[in-house]
């Protein structure tokens, strides 16, 4: 079948990648792609949020399957969308309805719907314009620090952890008053903060079976051991080494059967992947965050652990047919390692050519691309994040260093990267 893909990410790679794996697949489509998609199906210059340009596209190109990377059209409605129109209902979408991506859409549609089915997560209340005030006193008796999220999408900086009540106020009336998020922090969430260590679980679900894919863990601050601002995600590691079976039957126990069980009672259809971001308190599971999507730089490590044919697997969560399905796991460990422009998360310069991409080419390595485009004959950094370097070993120090070692192989002008992906782990090999 025909399948195009709908984002520019490392993510976007490493789907692109898995998908043209698959005997299922005929010709793949990526918009708007990247130098990495471009190598593996053709990039087509149509904007993610362009509804009727994708929708022409499908019919033009004969697309039997949509698979959408990033959440923005998912919270727009993309599946809507299609589902409305003759010309376009045939074809098999991966994502969920705009109903149900409000769990990812609405950090308040999120809590609430996590309260309705006793999901565990912190303790929050939900404010805006009307209960302003009550939200200042709220935040003046709170324990330290308080977590802030605005209840839309806000690019991934919605979220703050404010360190005293003073900080915690001044956020709360930008969010609000100053709109500093726009329509995004017209609603905030104010919720207790949980210590622990954090984790990513992906279930693929059909609105009614559910398949757990391999677990990961990212990484997101820039600096080593976890120091400095926030990023999109500095790497990830898969296996994660804390979840063993016994945490995961916990995981899958008290949050994943409530979830599916809850879409399905309250009506919400959703055919896709449901990425719930956990922390781990004590021996316990809390629920930080649903997004209603793919992981960026997790799917770079699961991905090349997965080893059923995806499109199948998508096939399958399309049709409603995920109780046919078992996941297989390489048993492997896969790290990847992110690249970066000198400068991100802040300001950072574009149009910087890479080289040594087409020099190194390891067993065991897989070389995804997220900010990059071709440029006449040369590949250049096209964002924050360019390369996400993914490689396999026997455990996490093997993977960690021949990813390592790979970017030490490939140049652009300012380059950084962590080389402590999954170092709290590493005492224990
Ligand atoms: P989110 O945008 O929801 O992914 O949140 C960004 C990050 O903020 C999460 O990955 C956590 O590291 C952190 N975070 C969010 N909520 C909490 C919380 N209640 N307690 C501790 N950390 C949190
Ligand atoms: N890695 C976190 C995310 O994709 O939101």
């Amino acid at each position: 079948m025909n399948i195009f893909i709908i984002g520019n990410g490392g993510r976007e790679h490493a789907l692109a990648w898995k998908i043209k794996q698959s005997p299922l697949s005929n010709e793949l489509f990526i918009a708007p792609g990247n130098a990495g998609t471009a190598t593996v199906g053709i990039n087509v210059d149509i904007s993610i949020t362009d509804f009727d340009g994708l929708s022409s596209f499908c019919i033009n190109n004969k697309i039997e399957m949509l698979v959408v990377g990033p959440e923005e059209p998912l919270v727009k409605g993309i599946c809507d969308f299609f589902a409305a129109s003759p010309a376009t209902q045939h074809i098999l979408v991966f994502g969920p309805s705009k109903a149900a991506a409000r769990l990812e859409g609405s950090k308040a549609f999120a809590k609430e719907f996590m309260q309705r089915h006793q999901i565990p997560t912190a303790a929050y209340k939900e404010f805006n314009a009307s209960n302003y005030q009550e939200g200042v006193q709220y935040i003046k008796q709170h324990t330290l620090p308080i977590v802030i999220k605005a209840d839309g999408l806000a690019a991934g900086k919605g979220v703050v952890i404010c360190q005293n009540h003073i900080e915690a106020l001044a956020e709360f009336e930008l969010m609000i008053q100053q709109a500093k998020f726009g329509d995004a922090s017209k609603r905030v969430v104010i919720e207790e903060f949980l210590t622990g260590i954090e984790l990513s679980v992906f279930a693929l679900t059909d609105g009614k079976n559910y398949v757990l894919l391999p677990e990961a863990k990212d990484y997101k601050k820039i600096g080593k051991a976890d120091s400095g601002p926030n990023t999109g995600g500095m790497g990830a590691v898969s296996p994660v080494p804390f979840a063993d079976e016994e945490f995961l039957k916990k995981i899958e126990k008290q949050i994943v059967v409530p979830t599916i069980a809850g879409l399905q009672q309250e009506q919400l259809d959703y055919k896709g992947v449901v990425f719930i971001g956990i922390i781990k308190v004590g021996e316990e599971p809390f629920v930080i965050e649903y997004n209603c999507r793919f992981g960026d730089p997790e799917t770079e490590v699961i991905m090349p652990r997965i080893e059923n044919d995806l499109v199948e697997l998508f096939m399958a969560t399309a049709q409603q047919r995920l109780n046919e399905i078992t996941i297989i796991q390489n048993p492997q460990t896969a790290v990847t390692v992110v690249a970066v422009s000198g400068g991100y998360p802040n300001e950072y310069t574009k149009g910087k050519v890479i080289t040594g991409l087409d020099d190194i080419n390891l067993p065991g390595t897989l070389i995804f691309h997220s900010g990059t485009k071709q440029e006449g004959e040369n590949v250049v950094t096209n964002g924050g994040r360019v390369l996400a370097i993914t490689s396999l070993g026997d455990n996490i120090k093997e993977a960690s260093e021949q990813s390592v070692y790979v970017l030490e192989h490939l140049f652009f002008d300012d380059i950084y990267y962590r080389d402590d992906i999954g170092y709290e782990f590493l005492r224990d090999q």
